[in-house]
């Protein structure tokens, strides 16, 4: 069988798979259920400084084969409760990243110095959120941004830094970038792309925040062409998000550069199970291909450099 474990910004998976953030709960027993369904490492829910409820229903819309959309406004118990939640992750030996957000650099330097201070593996910057006004896209969508944000926080803690950039700008792989000159140890990308449906009997949006976030099997080309640029212009590992919902998907992305994968749409979808499927999977279409590790493939559709 071939070898599917992974370093990925300094942090060793047994698989590429992470579970992406935000998007099955956030408590401590949600994150062990990925884990112990067989997913390499899990990220939290993005945590800010204090509690949000998050915007009101409707939050979600569901397109049957394509994805969904969503504009859930962050809600999250803030730093001062979810300590107790990685706790529990980490006494069920789960690999954890911490997502954080913020509005600006100094407090995101702040937050993320409390949750390095849980013992997570790694952190992952949400420069990416496409409907959180304050935050997301509207802290993160220029170079300078990104650089400033992630040098700060990479002074304020001592655990890998990973950058997790948005698809809705001219030029993502210059973010990715500015990134790496930031001293980020790797770039996830993508978050969701900016996007509406609209109630044509109400005559208004169908998400009661107007504007939201597309994710599923519709952003995968969008998230391959996003990885596939970033691997020509940075030196650090990427990781690839937005649509995996096969083995082939992810074999897409690692060939289009990627070293690890989160998967978030899916598992709305199927349950942590899709975990078990995807390891399953793409170790048999490694072997089918002649690979030995999945490390040798990252990046192969790229011409030789
Ligand atoms: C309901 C929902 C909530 C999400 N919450 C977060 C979040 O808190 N932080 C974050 O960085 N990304 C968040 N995301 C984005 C996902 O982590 C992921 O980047 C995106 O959904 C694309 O991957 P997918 O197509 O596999 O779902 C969320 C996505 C969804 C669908």
């Amino acid at each position: 069988m071939a070898d599917l474990s992974v370093l990925c910004a300094g942090v060793p998976l047994r698989n590429p798979f992470l579970l992406a953030s935000g998007v099955w709960g956030e408590s401590g027993d949600s994150l062990a259920g990925a884990w112990a369904a067989g997913a390499g490492g899990v990220i939290t829910k993005s945590i800010g400084a204090v509690p949000r409820p998050g915007y009101p229903n409707p939050t979600i819309e569901t397109y049957e084969r394509w994805g969904m959309l969503n504009a859930m406004g962050l809600p999250n118990p803030g730093i001062d409760e979810y300590p107790r939640e990685i706790e529990i992750a980490r006494r069920a030996g789960v690999t954890v990243i911490g997502s954080v957000f913020a509005g600006e650099a100094a407090e995101f330097a702040r937050l993320a110095g409390r949750m390095a201070a849980t013992g997570v593996a790694a952190l992952e910057l949400n420069l990416s959120c496409p409907h959180a006004e304050g935050f997301g896209t509207e802290v993160g969508s220029t170079p300078e941004d990104v650089e400033r944000i992630v040098r700060a926080v990479v002074a304020a803690v001592k655990i890998p830094v990973i950058a997790k950039i948005t698809p809705n700008t001219s030029d993502p792989a210059a973010l990715a970038v500015a990134a790496e000159r930031g001293g980020a140890a790797a770039v996830s990308a993508i978050n969701t792309l900016r996007a509406l449906a609209i109630d044509v009997r109400l005559r208004r949006p169908v998400l009661s925040h107007g504007l939201g976030g597309l994710s599923g099997s519709a952003i995968k080309p969008v998230g391959l062409a996003c990885v596939w640029q970033i691997y020509d212009k940075v030196s650090i590992p990427v990781i690839g998000v937005g649509g995996i919902m096969t083995a082939a998907d992810a074999l897409e992305y690692v060939m289009a550069g990627a070293r690890a994968l989160e998967v978030g749409t899916a598992v709305t979808f199927e349950g942590v199970g899709v975990f078990g499927r995807l390891v399953g999977d793409l170790a048999s279409l490694l072997d089918e291909l002649g690979y030995g590790r999945l490390e040798d493939a990252v990046g192969a559709a790229h011409p030789a450099r």
